[in-house]
């Protein structure tokens, strides 16, 4: 690897050819395809490590769990050296990457969170597949949220909310337009839906903040990594 690239692999006749990616050019779309066990998620491995290396955070969602293992130092082995040598890899060595890993589910990694509030109306909406009316209740619900200052950080505080909607419909029809017991049931149910899914884990505080994944690793002075795995 030089400053300006990443070293990918050898290529050409006797791969012996190194095949860069200038890292002026690492901010452009990609595509990494190949037929089954040709090599895809290797390049991409190589591709993070290599980034994180030169500074550049990285943040990969990993379902499988493939690339997990760069969290710790490779093993060495003779075939590992005889590639080097073949594709003039010098000096190999096996280095554990920084990696810190976020999960959905909050059990095998950090937790990934965000409360009701900062999703908000239209997402949640989107997320819980609502009506164009079941909508127009969510909204009801953060404005009037907003004007009385409840804080809706989880599905409880939502479905607190609801209750109230329900409990307080006439007034709160006059208020906002019409909230009918309909739409708030239809909701109640989504979130039901929702909740079953493990949705409970994801909302809560403290929120994620989008900065923390584009955290430097001290130790490694500008250099940074993140993956992510959304275990179950
Ligand atoms: N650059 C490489 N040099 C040497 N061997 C490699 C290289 N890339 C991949 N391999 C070997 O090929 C195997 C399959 O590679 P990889 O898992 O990256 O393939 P893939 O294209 O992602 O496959 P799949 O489609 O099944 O996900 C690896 O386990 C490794 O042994
Ligand atoms: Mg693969």
């Amino acid at each position: 690897m030089t400053q300006d690239s990443i070293f990918i692999g050898g290529g050409g006749e006797g791969y012996g050819v190194a095949e860069t990616l200038l890292l002026k050019y690492g901010n452009r779309h990609g595509l990494i395809a190949g037929a089954t066990g040709t090599g895809k998620t290797i390049t991409m491995q190589i591709m993070a490590e290599e980034f994180s290396r030169a500074g550049v955070p990285v943040f990969l969602t990993d379902i499988k769990g493939d690339v997990s293992g760069m969290a710790m130092p490779g093993t060495p082995r003779d075939s590992f050296q005889r590639r080097a040598d073949t594709i003039g890899l010098d000096a190999l060595h096996y280095e554990a990457m920084p990696v810190t890993f976020w999960d959905l589910f909050g059990e095998f990694g950090h937790p990934v969170r965000t409360t009701v509030a900062d999703m908000g109306p239209l997402l949640l909406s989107r997320i819980l597949e609502l009506t164009d009316a079941q909508e127009g209740v969510i909204n009801v619900a953060f404005r009037l949220a907003d004007e009385e200052g409840w804080p809706i950080l989880d599905l409880d505080d939502l479905r607190a909310m609801l209750q109230f909607l329900s409990d307080n419909q006439r007034e709160m029809s006059a208020r906002y337009g019409n909230v009918t017991t309909a739409s708030i049931g239809a909701i109640q149910r989504r979130l039901l839906v929702l909740e079953n899914q493990g949705a409970t884990q994801f909302f809560g505080e403290p929120a994620l903040d989008i900065r923390d994944l584009m955290r430097p690793d001290p130790p490694r002075g500008t250099a940074g990594s993140t993956c992510c795995t959304p275990s179950g």
